[in-house]
């Protein structure tokens, strides 16, 4: 699979709330490439600060060379990330990773939470124009608050899926979480599960999911140094005993082939 490195000039900036992000960056190489669920690897500041890219998954792509990053300032190279001006230059590796298998004849039921609500828009988009929209379709999406989740609850509405939220505090949806939506909503026995969110919630899905029977595809996070399989930071373990590389053979699994332990 093709992979670049591109020189992409920020182009927007959106201060989303919950000290959340979401830049725009011009990168037509990757864009043309990448496929839902995949990632870049950025280097978030010049020089040798920090040393090391930072993984972000692909948030959504446009037809223009667009593409877009959401991310949540948690330690220094998200908090440069967070500074970044329009017009500047940004150094993009990938696209990186294993995506999610897109199943066009199928009801899809998309769940994410926090940042995992991050790679669920290209998701959606792509769903929407590969597949015929179907009855059951449906969208769960969970943050701690209304603040950190309105902000993009109008861009998935596009996608005119059945849309439910859920919110820790209650502000935004239902108060609690996404699981707890998923377990009453009501899901054709075919539909694919596609979720992205903290590893415990997607245990829980992934139980859900086994118990009834539905097929899961989960977008795991990890910490990586490389993105390229060199270094072994991102290596956990799988059903059939053997570690595996998050960042080559995920970030996207089955959710059957992976140990959760939640
Ligand atoms: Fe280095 Fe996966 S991040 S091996």
């Amino acid at each position: 699979m093709a992979q670049f490195q591109e020189n992409a000039r920020v182009t927007r900036i959106e201060e989303l709330g919950g000290e959340n992000y979401r830049i725009t960056v011009d990168c037509p190489q990757i864009c043309k490439v990448s496929h839902p669920g995949q990632f870049v690897m950025v280097r978030t500041g010049r020089g040798q600060d920090p040393l090391l890219r930072r993984p972000f998954s692909i948030h959504q792509t446009s037809a223009q060379g667009e593409m877009q990053l959401y991310f949540k300032v948690v330690g220094r190279g998200t908090d440069i990330l967070s500074h970044v001006r329009k017009g500047e230059i940004l150094s993009i590796f990938g696209p990186l990773g294993k995506g999610f298998r897109l199943v066009k004849d199928k009801p899809a039921v998309m769940v994410g939470g926090g940042l995992g609500i991050a790679p669920l828009l290209y998701l959606g988009k792509e769903l929407c124009r590969l597949k015929i929209a179907m009855e059951g379709d449906t969208i769960i999406l969970g943050a701690r608050n209304r603040e950190e989740l309105a902000p993009l609850v109008k861009d998935f509405q596009q996608f005119g899926f059945n849309l439910f939220t859920a919110t820790d505090d209650g502000s935004l949806g239902h108060h609690g979480f996404v699981t707890e939506v998923l377990a009453v909503v009501d899901i054709p026995a075919e539909s694919v599960v596609y979720c992205c969110g903290p590893e415990p919630m997607m245990a829980a899905v992934a139980k859900f999911c086994h118990s009834q029977g539905l097929t899961c595809q989960v977008s795991v996070e990890s910490v990586m140094a490389c993105g390229m399989g060199a270094c072994l930071g991102c290596s956990r373990p799988a059903k059939n005993g053997i570690y595996t590389h998050v960042c080559l053979n995920g970030p996207v699994y089955n959710a059957e082939e992976l140990v959760w332990n939640i």
